[in-house]
């Protein structure tokens, strides 16, 4: 079974490919609500209607005359099978918004995953893009914001082998923290 993570990253490197400068992550864990949400948002160089409509028509992924990847067939698949879905929101030039809803609790419904690992994966791409991450869980949120990171680090890399893990403590920290079970 395939972690949320890895969708997650999928989503975040289709923004990063796209060319964006600033992607969001949005993930809200409702258990009262049971619902999980994850939501990327990126002003990255968008896509046509039909590109939309190729990209989660199963059928377009199977051909061969055009590459069209996986990434989205196989988030909204997942979505699907947990009693949810997968919308995307685009407008060419100016950016894209997919949101992957997942009943929680649904049998099917793979763990979120190690989040810290798979946002230095993003963050430590040779693509130069800040990054807000928000997590909602038992009415509370943790943030991270790579602009104001950038800044408090003062010129030194994310990169820095004494910054790599301090960040991903941080995100692990920040996520332990949070209210509730966890995802
Ligand atoms: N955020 C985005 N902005 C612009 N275009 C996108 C975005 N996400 C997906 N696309 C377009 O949709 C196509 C399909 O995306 P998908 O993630 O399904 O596959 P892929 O990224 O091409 O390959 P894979 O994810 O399997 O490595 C991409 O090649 C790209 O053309
Ligand atoms: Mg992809």
């Amino acid at each position: 079974m395939r972690e949320l993570s890895q969708h997650i990253l999928d989503l975040l490197q289709n923004g990063l490919e796209a060319g964006a400068t600033r992607l969001e992550l949005d993930i809200d864990d409702d258990e009262q609500a049971n619902l999980l949400t994850i939501r990327v948002c990126d002003n990255g160089r968008g896509m046509s209607p039909e590109t939309v409509k190729a990209v989660t028509d199963p059928f377009f992924t199977t051909r061969t005359t055009r590459h069209v990847g996986l990434g989205l067939p196989l988030l909204k698949a997942a979505a699907e099978r947990c009693g949810g879905g997968l919308t995307i929101a685009s407008t060419p030039g100016k950016g894209t918004e997919v949101t992957a809803t997942l009943v929680r609790d649904h049998i099917d419904r793979a763990p979120l995953g190690d989040m810290a690992v798979t946002l230095m994966g993003v963050l430590l791409s040779e693509h130069e893009c800040d990054l807000v991450y928000r997590h909602r869980q038992g009415g509370e949120v943790f943030e991270l914001d790579t602009a104001e990171l950038r800044e408090a680090l003062d010129g030194v890399p994310l990169s820095h082998p004494q910054v790599r893990p301090w960040v991903q403590a941080y995100i692990r920290e920040g996520l332990d923290g949070l209210n509730g079970a966890g995802a």
